[in-house]
């Protein structure tokens, strides 16, 4: 056919005389010249005139091919025209059953308002066929339908994640799969993410299963512009390789073959801002912003030389043309100057939102959306500045203060983003964030106030929207792609676990562990008021004063509480419950000087012991409850503010194992204190006392073996001198046992062996006798079953020496579920850490996921065996306010084996118990919530009854 076009064209049989020297690679020029299109043959047809006039002038032979791409030069992409009535996927696997999923509740997607049908959904050819209710003569046409009972539930479109590294940031985590980012110069758009996408990374599974099926994987963030993106969905097509994987192949159709009469579809690039090109190329916000210019004008000229030489080619004009004027290493920074790219700029503080925004009304182009962008909520109008349109914000829920530029971060964000018209997504940044919990990140957005369709719609529609795919994917609609989720509750209800996934009509877990939630979480969660949060972080540029508030009156009343958990020696029970849901059945709960006084229910003997008094505050909790509060371990909360400025934090103690600790300091027999290295009032242990979690347990920051004596802090005071800022002084001793090469595992095997069984010197002899004695407990890092198996028999042989039992806990423990009988038999406890396990590095490979792919959860099985389990945090403080989400959501999955009780116990008394803490039940802080307990969605912490500092505290 390429030669008919030939022959046909008379131009083309003459010497043309006109030679066009070769700059382009050869494999592109071979691609390119098998590629006459049947629109440049449709041009050169309607332009004959102009091809063949003014005589003088010879036409060069390479004459269709500049046709072609001139044709093309200002396309616009999207799908084709016949896309909306296709009657089956282009990723469709042959043989995949057609499936009708009845009785379901759907949320189909979109941005206005409640989008929800009762009704059935028929998947086939790799598409959604109908939705809601269907014709049985449509069904008739069907000899063998797989029909699925989804019993009411919901169903919504399959999650979308906008800001991933899966499969380039791989996991497990090993030096051969580092390909995030490439170091190689600030300025990378001829890079892409395909070329470096495993395709056996073990979070496809895991993301999957909490309900992901599309996600853009974008290049890191190490550069200004750090290459091309791509967006893949989480099943492969044919062969488990990266093409297979694409959604849809923007520059290469059918293979590797450039085919110009295809449509164009939409581009990602990455670009980033701020300190993390700064930090990598020891650059200042002035030299990244120039590095953005720099190449931008550089694109710009390729543009406008292309633009001039086919304003030339289209008059006919062949004259002195010169070569088509184009570099491969530039033409996707080209693109994005014509429209054809999504751009995604990792940018988080005003004044690197101001230089985009600066940067694209210069050079003429728009961003799809800005990611982490913490500041993009204080300067919505810089927004709408933004050349085109303004561009979207893909944030995460409550991840912040990690860096400078993520200091004012805020959990309202996402409203107030909203709130301003801007579209927001939410995004997972995996493996920052697992994006098996994507949903839960909107979740939060909901809890914080963003309108349950925003909601919902951030992470599926907003999300297909911004990357330019909502022809296909994102809504639960006909001719859209099969991809959907079917939730066990309501998708914004903690907790919300897919019961099976389909992409591309394909059911994605074969037995799926379903869980059966309470009959209200299948609503959406009726969440608290936080007009008043969300305007003081306004007003406060983003950093409201957080500081707790002594009520003025020494007695407290609570009332209108629907239930009371007290903490019981190490455990805690339901000490309250409302005998039903009205102002009578609830109870009062009364606190003088910050000490509990009494409870009981509205007529009981408590209620009226207050009456007459005049100096009582009264706060009704409108159903709330009182609870211990909570406990944050495993993070540095309390030893640093912004864990990437060294300035702001306790810092990382010398190493005795490999490193000399000066003599100065006390040499091998120095134990370093966290209580000497604690800082108060940080804005992470502030959030975290407003959200229930009122105090902190925090070992020395090690990156090796020997951190040294934890200590247990509140999370609500000012300074360390002030009532009850010190919680416990010291409660056990930390080491760390990790596979870091060198010292080997044995080798720091053998450093504890010495440290229990050999001679010691100075504060390392005086609390390993402590350890020894059984007094004081052990606390290991550790994750692997090989190192917690090692850790039990030397618990053993060190016991059978000393003939003494030793208290051990094992913090991390990803692995610990394979030992947890062994574990149990050797009275370990074992702190989850983090509390949902993630197969971050190769020793925490093996973890036990949970529903819906395993029945069991780790902490399920450790608990099966009687092993006392604590919840924590992996790293950084900003997490600790979402304990009482982390252990709720630890009791959902553990299908009701977990009473609430139990489940506050799991970030309270068992972390106490296993790191040494001794807190009578007397001294304990009390958290009051109102319109649910600390554990549901629907509450708000609103005070804290503290005995250690001898006040209510009235948030
Ligand atoms: C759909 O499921 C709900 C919950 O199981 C049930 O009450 C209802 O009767 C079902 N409706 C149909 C049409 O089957
Ligand atoms: C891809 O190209 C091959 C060879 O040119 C052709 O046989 C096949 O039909 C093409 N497939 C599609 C989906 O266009
Ligand atoms: C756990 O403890 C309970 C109560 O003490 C006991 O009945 C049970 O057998 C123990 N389970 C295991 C696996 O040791």
């Amino acid at each position: 056919m390429h030669n008919d076009i030939h022959t046909k064209l008379p131009l083309y049989t003459g010497d043309t005389g006109y030679q066009a020297r070769p700059r382009l690679s050869r494999g592109l020029r071979i691609v390119l010249a098998s590629a006459l299109s049947l629109a440049a043959f449709q041009y050169l047809r309607l332009h004959s005139d102009l091809l063949s006039a003014p005589e003088s002038v010879q036409v060069p032979l390479r004459a269709p091919e500049w046709l072609d791409k001139c044709h093309l030069l200002n396309a616009k992409p999207g799908p084709p025209p016949d896309f909306k009535t296709r009657t089956q996927s282009d990723r469709f696997a042959p043989g995949t059953k057609p499936t009708l999923i009845t009785n379901a509740t759907i949320w189909t997607g979109g941005v206005n308002g409640l989008e929800v049908l009762h009704g059935d959904i028929l998947l086939d050819g790799g598409i959604i066929k109908r939705v809601g209710v269907i014709e049985s003569d449509v069904l008739e046409h069907y000899s063998h339908l797989t029909r699925i009972d989804a019993k009411g539930k919901w169903a919504s479109p399959g999650i979308v994640d906008l800001h991933s590294h899966l499969g380039v940031d791989s996991v497990p985590e090993l030096q051969g799969g580092d390909d995030t980012n490439s170091l190689k110069g600030p300025v990378l758009p001829w890079l892409r993410a395909l070329d470096a996408l495993n395709t056996r990374d073990d979070a496809y599974k895991l993301s999957i299963s909490g309900g992901v099926t599309t996600a853009v994987v974008l290049p890191g963030s190490a550069n200004a512009i750090g290459g091309q993106a791509i967006v893949i969905k989480l099943r492969p097509t044919v062969d488990r390789a990266p093409t297979g994987m694409l959604l849809e192949s923007p520059y290469e159709r059918n293979g590797s073959v450039y085919d110009p009469r295809a449509f164009f579809r939409y581009r990602q690039m990455k670009h980033a801002c701020g300190e993390n090109p700064d930090g990598v190329y020891s650059m200042t916000r002035m030299d990244t912003a120039w590095s953005f210019r720099q190449a931008y004008e550089h694109a710009r000229k390729i543009k406008e030389a292309q633009d001039d030489f086919c304003a030339k080619v289209t008059r006919g004009d062949w004259g002195g043309l010169g070569d088509y004027p184009e570099d491969l290493q530039w033409e996707a920074l080209v693109d994005v100057l014509r429209g054809r790219v999504k751009v995604h700029t990792h940018c988080y503080e005003t004044v690197d939102i101001d230089d985009l925004v600066r940067i694209t009304n210069e050079f003429k182009f728009s961003i799809a959306a800005f990611h982490h962008a913490h500041e993009t909520y204080l300067v919505p109008e810089t927004l709408k500045s933004a050349y085109g349109h303004p561009p979207a914000v893909a944030l995460f829920a409550t991840q912040a203060r990690y860096k400078r530029e993520a200091f004012r971060g805020s959990e309202f964000a996402p409203r107030i983003l909203a709130e301003n018209d801007l579209q927001v997504v939410m995004k997972s940044d995996h493996p920052v964030l697992n994006s098996r919990y994507l949903v839960y990140e909107a979740q939060q957005a909901h809890y914080y106030g963003l309108p349950h369709n925003l909601a919902l719609a951030s992470v599926t529609s907003t999300p297909a929207k911004v990357m330019g795919m909502d022809h296909r994917i994102g809504y639960v609609k006909e001719g859209y792609d099969a991809d959907l989720v079917l939730w066990d509750s309501h998708p914004l209800a903690l907790g919300a676990t897919p019961q099976q996934i389909w992409i591309d009509g394909i059911p994605q877990i074969d037995t799926p562990h379903l869980l059966s939630k309470p009959a209200a979480f299948q609503r959406r969660p009726h969440t608290p008021n936080f007009d008043k949060e969300k305007e003081e972080t306004l007003k406060y540029d983003g950093l409201p004063p957080l500081e707790p508030k002594p009520s003025h009156s020494r007695t407290v009343v609570f009332t209108n509480v629907k239930s009371v958990y007290l903490r019981d020696e190490q455990s805690i029970r339901e000490a309250f419950a409302a005998e039903s849901d009205d102002a009578l059945g609830a109870g009062v709960v009364v606190a003088l000087d910050g000490r509990l006084q009494c409870v009981g229910s509205a007529s009981s003997a408590c209620a009226s012991s207050v009456r007459g008094s005049d100096d009582v505050e009264y706060i009704d909790l409108q159903g709330g409850s009182i609870a211990p509060g909570l406990i944050s371990a495993g993070s540095s909360l309390g030893l640093s503010e912004i864990d990437q400025e060294p300035s702001t934090q306790d810092g990382y103690v010398a190493d005795a194992l490999s490193e000399s600790v000066p003599s100065l300091a006390g040499g091998s027999g120095a134990l370093i204190r966290a209580a000497d290295g604690l800082i108060f009032g940080t804005r992470d242990a502030l959030l975290a006392y407003h959200s229930g979690v009122t105090a902190g347990i925090v070992a020395p920051q090690t990156g090796g073996f020997l951190a040294g004596l934890n200590s247990a802090f509140s999370t609500g005071a000012r300074h360390k001198l002030e009532d009850g800022a010190i919680v416990q002084e010291a409660g056990a001793v930390h080491v760390a046992v990790h596979p870091v090469g060198s010292p080997s595992v044995s080798t720091q095997i053998a450093a504890l062996r010495q440290l229990l069984l050999g001679k010691t010197a100075g504060d390392v002899k005086v609390w390993f006798e402590r350890v020894k004695a059984g007094e004081v407990p052990l606390v290991i890092a550790a994750a692997s079953a090989d190192i917690i198996a090692t850790l039990i028999t030397l618990k053993a042989e060190a016991e059978a020496k000393l003939k003494t039992s030793l208290k051990f806990t094992i913090i991390g423990g990803a692995e610990a579920h394979i030992l947890a009988k062994e574990l149990g038999d050797a009275n370990i406890g074992v702190i989850l850490s983090p509390a949902r396990p993630f197969p971050n590095s190769w020793e925490e490979r093996r973890i036990l996921p949970g529903p819906p792919l395993t029945e069991k959860s780790a902490v399920s099985t450790l608990l099966d065996h009687n092993v006392t389990v604590g919840l924590g945090i992996a790293s950084e403080g900003w997490d600790a306010r979402n304990a009482r989400f982390v252990v709720a959501w630890a009791a959902l999955d553990a299908n009701g084996e977990i009473s609430k009780a139990d489940a506050l116990a799991l970030a309270s008394v068992n972390l106490e118990k296993l790191l040494g803490i001794k807190t009578d039940s007397v001294q304990g802080d009390l958290v009051a919530t109102s319109g649910g307990d600390l554990l549901e969605f629907s509450s708000k912490v609103v005070g804290v009854i503290s005995p250690r500092r001898g006040v209510v505290d009235i948030m």
